[in-house]
Formats: C-alpha cells, sequence, structure tokens
C-alpha cells in the first residue's frame, strides 16, 4: 500500500517512516510513502502557501492552489489514491474505519496546517478524517496517526499479522491485561491462569476480563459488540455483583 504525504512540513516524516514497524513495512515490500512538499507547488516568486483569510480575523488560511496542484502530482500515480483531508470536523477514525482504508491500495493525505485550509480544497477530496475531538496545530502528527493505524491492517506488515486482530477494539471490547517475566513483581503476582498452560482456561479468562475492563472503562462499546449466551450471563453476574 502507498501512502502519499502532502505537507508543509517534510522533515516531519523522516524519523518515523524510518522506524520500527513503519520501515519494515517498507523492506518487506508491504508499504510505500511519498512525501509532497506543498511548497514546491507554489507558483509565486517567494513560494508562499498561505494568506489572511478573507473577511478578516486572526491566523492564516492556507492557499488553495499549492495544495490542489500537490494532490493532482499524487493523483496522477498509480494506483490512484483515495484523498483524504485531514480535519477535526471529519469522520471519525477508529478500527473499522482504519480497516476500511488499509483495503485501498493507495491514500493521499493531506495535513493542514495554521487556521486550516481554504474551503476550495474539499472539493479535491474524497473524503475528510478527524484523528479525534481536539484540535492539533497541524495535519502532521494526525497524519502519523492515521498511517500508523491504517498499516497495522494491511498485510504483512506486522510480523504476526494475528496481532492486529487480536488488540483492543479489534473484536469490540478492550484488551485483557498482559503479562511478561518475572511472574512476580513487589508482590503483585502474575494470575495463577496463565501460567496454567491451560489454553482453554486462558481463553475463557481473558475473554472474561476483556467484558469486565470494557464494562468497567467503555461500557459503550458493549452496546454494538456480539455477545454469546453465556458471555451475557457473565455481564450479568458481574452487574449484579456490583464488581466491575
Ligand atoms: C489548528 S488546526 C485548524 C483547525 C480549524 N481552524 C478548525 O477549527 O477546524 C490545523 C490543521 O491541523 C489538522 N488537525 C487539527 N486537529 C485535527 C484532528 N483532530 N484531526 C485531524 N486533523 C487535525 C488539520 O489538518 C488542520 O487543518
Amino acid at each position: 500500500m502507498r501512502f502519499d504525504l502532502i505537507t508543509l512540513f517534510p522533515d516531519f516524516f523522516v524519523s518515523p517512516l524510518q522506524t520500527t514497524m513503519l520501515r519494515k513495512g517498507q523492506e518487506r515490500g508491504a508499504l510505500a510513502f511519498r512525501v509532497f512538499d506543498i511548497r514546491d507547488y507554489a507558483t509565486d516568486k517567494h513560494r508562499v502557501t498561505d494568506d489572511t483569510p478573507y473577511g478578516g480575523g486572526a491566523g492564516m488560511v492556507m492557499k488553495v492552489e499549492p495544495i490542489v496542484t500537490a494532490l493532482e502530482a499524487a493523483a496522477a500515480g498509480d494506483p490512484p489514491p483515495h484523498r483524504i483531508l485531514l480535519c477535526p470536523q471529519g469522520r471519525p477514525l477508529d478500527t473499522a474505519v482504519a480497516r476500511e482504508l488499509a483495503r485501498r491500495p493507495a491514500l493521499a493525505i493531506v495535513a493542514g496546517r495554521y487556521e486550516g485550509v481554504d474551503e476550495r480544497v474539499r472539493a479535491y477530496v474524497d473524503e475528510e478524517i478527524s484523528v479525534g475531538d481536539y484540535v492539533l496545530s497541524g495535519g502532521e502528527v494526525a497524519a502519523l496517526v492515521v498511517v500508523d493505524a491504517v498499516s497495522r491492517f494491511v498485510p504483512g506488515v506486522l510480523g504476526n499479522d494475528a496481532s492486529a486482530l487480536d488488540e483492543s477494539f479489534s473484536h469490540g471490547l478492550l484488551e485483557y491485561p498482559q503479562y511478561t517475566r518475572p511472574a512476580e513483581f513487589r508482590g503483585a503476582a502474575v494470575p495463577d491462569v496463565l501460567l496454567s498452560g491451560n489454553h482453554q482456561t486462558i481463553e475463557r479468562w481473558r475473554r472474561e476480563q476483556a467484558l469486565r475492563r470494557t464494562t468497567r472503562q467503555r461500557p459503550d462499546l458493549l452496546e454494538r459488540v456480539e455477545l454469546s449466551e453465556a458471555e451475557r450471563d457473565f455481564l450479568r453476574r458481574l452487574r449484579n455483583d456490583g464488581d466491575e
């Protein structure tokens, strides 16, 4: 899968794209990145990419022409990318959206800055994506969030593709507690069941822990998850005992 990152700050991506999962994804041939510097697409002498807002107001707005020309350069790539504008007003990113985007052969992602982009940019993208209900100072951080979350679902990126399928949200629940050596740390012991070697019991314990944790920390998720009769029973007992 290819990512075309469209930004005013290409250097921002140097280290993250050369580190851990994203580096390995490229080495394995599962990921490719192109970074487009918006300034290269400004046509005036001073390569201006922002200007004051019409109608007045604080801050600067990113100009439409350099962004659209950069997007067109990316869109000329083969395969043509699905074009995304990062924006706090966009479709919220979650696991389902990340999985859906991972099925695209290429994504072009526009990172805004300042007060955002000229409204007319919106006509040149396929959708807007938000990484959460807060405002970042620039879209580069948001672009990395999208790249990371999506890449995990691209076959061949994670050493063990099963990892992405067994994490918080992947089954609609938060993940169960994880432990590694030592078996005891300052009096806190690893639950016996995890040392038992009985995979069936461990699986059941993990699922119950995931249910317990989700009930306590994100009860809203339980409204959308499919549960077996035994699991619904477990939840009822949990709630009746007041032991969430
Ligand atoms: C300071 S923000 C502009 C916010 C804009 N004035 C507003 O109120 O919607 C600058 C850029 O950061 C990016 N950004 C900020 N918060 C974001 C979020 N929650 N999700 C995705 N992108 C975000 C966008 O690309 C945006 O154009």
